[in-house]
């Protein structure tokens, strides 16, 4: 049971509509899904749900992150708000490949108005089967670098 992965799991309403499928082909796959919603009716803001995932994964509370939206792209936009986070939008077999072995993303945003149910799930196995590569760790640390460097004006 120890060695079950946890994936932290957030869509907003636009992924209403495949984010079962996508959690049942998880669940196949042998994958605890941590699920942190959207899961009611009408609308909701997808910053709130990107926070939650990616503040688990940054805290190594689970293994790596999924955020499903409209594109992807606001998803990623928010996740990465959060420092530790690197969250990539992909929309293709080689996006979600190279997210995870060049970029050591730890959060994969896909679209559901993008990409079908089949491609979603197929870009999230490739994502979480991929190794990072470790000879691209410098720019990793670079961009840890910038982290650091930001100060807050509040
Ligand atoms: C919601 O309509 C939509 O804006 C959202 O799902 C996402 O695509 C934003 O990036």
């Amino acid at each position: 049971m120890e060695n079950i992965k946890k994936i932290a799991f957030g869509t907003d309403h636009a992924a209403l509509e495949i984010r079962e499928n996508v959690k049942k082909y998880l669940k196949d796959l042998g994958y605890e899904v941590q699920d942190f919603g959207f899961y009611g009716t009408g609308s909701c803001d997808y910053p709130d749900y990107a926070l939650k995932v990616a503040e688990v994964v940054v805290n190594k509370e689970a293994y790596k992150g999924i955020l499903l939206c409209g594109t992807g792209i606001g998803m990623s936009i928010a996740a990465n708000k959060v420092k530790g986070a690197i969250a990539a939008v992909c929309w293709d077999e080689d996006t979600a490949r190279l997210a995870a072995q060049h970029n050591g993303a730890n959060i994969i945003c896909l679209g559901s108005r993008t990409a079908t149910v089949s491609q979603v799930c197929h870009e999230i196995k490739i994502f979480l089967d991929t190794p990072f590569e470790q000879r691209h760790s410098q720019r990793i640390e670079k961009i840890k670098h910038i982290e650091k460097m930001q100060v807050s004006s509040c």
